[in-house]
C-alpha cells in the first residue's frame, strides 16, 4: 500500500511515499530556516507563501524519487494541525484538490501523533503500548499509546513548549533561530551546575509542564549580568538552562511510566534531537529497565513521513476524512 503524505504545518514544506506504513520511498523537506532567520522566528505570512510556492514540486518530486506514479497512490494524507492556520490550508488544500481528481481517499493527520509515528519509521520492532514524551517548538506533551489509534494526553504544558525556550533564550543570547540546536552545541561546553535555575510542577503525579518561569530566570539572569556589565559564560548559561529542562522532561515522563506501567518509552518532536535529553532519557530507561526509543535525527523534525506513516495506521482502520476537510489550527491529540 502506497502513502502519499503532505506536512506544511510550520517552516518545512514536506511530501513522502511510504510503502505499507512504515517503509520510506522518499521524504522530502524543503526547509524555510534561512528565509525565516532574518526575522528571528517564522513569520506565517511568509511561510504560507513559500508553501504554496513549493508543495506542488515536492509533491512531484517525492514521486519521481519513490518511482511510484500518482495513480499508483492508495491514500492521501495531510497534517491539518496543529499548526499556523495559513501553513496548513496550503497543505490541506492540495491534498483535497489531489484527493478529488484522482478520486484516492483521503486521510486528516494531527501533526503531535506524526510525530510520535516518526518512531515507527526509525524503529520496525516498536508496537504499543508506549508512553510518548512529544517536545516540539509548540508543544510539550506526555502521551499514552495505548494502540495504533487510541492514545491519552496525561499532560501537556501550561504555558510555552520546552522548545520555545530554547529558541526564546539562544535569541536573546545572539544566536540565529532555531537556537534549540544552537543551545544544544554550546552546552556541550558549559558546566551545567554553574547556575541554579527553578524548576516548576515538580510534584509526584503532575503531568502538566510550564517552562515560562525558567525562561524568565534565565532572561533575567541574562539581563541582570549586562546591566551590572559582569560578563557570563553562554555556554554555562546553555548548560544550566539545559541540564534544568532535561531533569524535568526526564523526571515527569519517568513517573509517568511507573503510574501507568509502562515499559517502553519513546521521545519525539524537534526537541528530542537535543543530545542532552537523549543521553539523560537513555540512562534513565536504562536505570529502570525500561526500552527506549528515539527517531532518526531527520525524522525528528518537521517531515512528510510521519505523517505517512502516521495516515497509513488510520486508513487501515478506515479513518478517512472527506472535502470538508480544513485546517485546525489548535488541533488537540
Ligand atoms: O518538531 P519541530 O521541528 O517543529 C514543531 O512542530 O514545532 O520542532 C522545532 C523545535 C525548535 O524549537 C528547535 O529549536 C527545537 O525543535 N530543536 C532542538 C534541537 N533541534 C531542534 N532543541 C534542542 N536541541 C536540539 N538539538
Ligand atoms: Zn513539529
Amino acid at each position: 500500500m502506497y502513502t502519499l503524505a503532505l506536512e506544511t504545518s510550520c517552516d518545512e514544506t514536506s511530501a513522502a511515499v511510504i510503502q505499507d506504513g512504515r517503509q520510506i520511498l522518499s521524504n522530502i523537506i524543503s526547509t524555510q530556516v534561512p528565509i525565516h532567520r532574518k526575522f528571528g522566528g517564522v513569520v506565517p505570512e511568509i511561510a504560507s507563501r513559500q508553501h504554496i510556492e513549493y508543495v506542488m514540486p515536492i509533491i512531484k518530486e517525492a514521486l519521481d524519487t519513490a518511482h511510484v506514479s500518482l495513480q499508483e497512490i492508495d491514500h492521501i494524507g495531510v497534517t491539518y494541525g496543529p499548526g499556523l492556520v495559513g501553513a496548513l490550508l496550503v497543505g490541506v488544500a492540495a491534498a483535497k484538490a489531489l484527493s478529488f481528481a484522482l478520486d484516492k481517499p483521503l486521510v486528516g493527520v494531527n501533526h503531535m501523533e506524526g510525530h510520535i509515528f516518526a518512531n515507527f519509521l526509525s524503529h520496525p520492532e516498536l508496537e504499543p503500548p508506549f508512553l510518548a514524551l512529544v517536545v516540539s517548538g509548540g508543544h510539550t506533551q506526555l502521551v499514552k499509546i495505548e494502540g495504533y489509534n487510541t492514545f491519552t494526553l496525561l499532560g501537556q504544558t501550561r504555558d510555552d513548549a520546552a522548545g520555545e525556550a530554547f529558541d526564546k533564550i539562544a535569541r536573546v543570547m545572539g544566536y540565529p533561530y532555531p537556537g534549540g540546536p544552537q543551545i544544544d552545541k554550546l552546552a556541550k561546553d558549559g558546566n551545567p551546575d554553574a547556575i541554579a535555575f527553578p524548576k516548576a510542577l515538580h510534584e509526584k503525579h503532575n503531568f502538566e509542564f510550564s517552562f515560562s518561569g525558567l525562561k524568565s530566570a534565565v532572561l533575567n539572569y541574562l539581563h541582570t549580568q549586562e546591566q551590572r556589565k559582569q560578563p557570563y559564560d553562554v555556554h554555562d548559561v546553555a548548560a544550566s538552562f539545559q541540564k534544568t529542562v532535561v531533569e524535568t522532561l526526564v523526571e515527569k515522563t519517568m513517573d509517568a511510566a511507573a503510574y501507568c506501567g509502562m515499559n517502553k518509552i519513546a521521545v519525539a518532536g524537534g526537541v528530542s534531537a537535543n543530545s542532552a535529553l537523549a543521553a539523560a532519557m537513555e540512562q534513565a530507561c536504562a536505570a529502570h529497565g525500561y526500552s527506549f526509543y528515539r527517531p532518526e535525527p531527520v525524522l525528528c523534525t518537521d517531515n512528510g513521513a510521519m505523517i505517512g506513516c502516521r495516515a497509513y495506521y488510520m486508513a487501515l482502520e478506515g479513518h478517512f476524512a472527506d472535502l470538508t476537510l480544513n485546517a485546525k489550527p489548535a488541533l488537540a491529540i
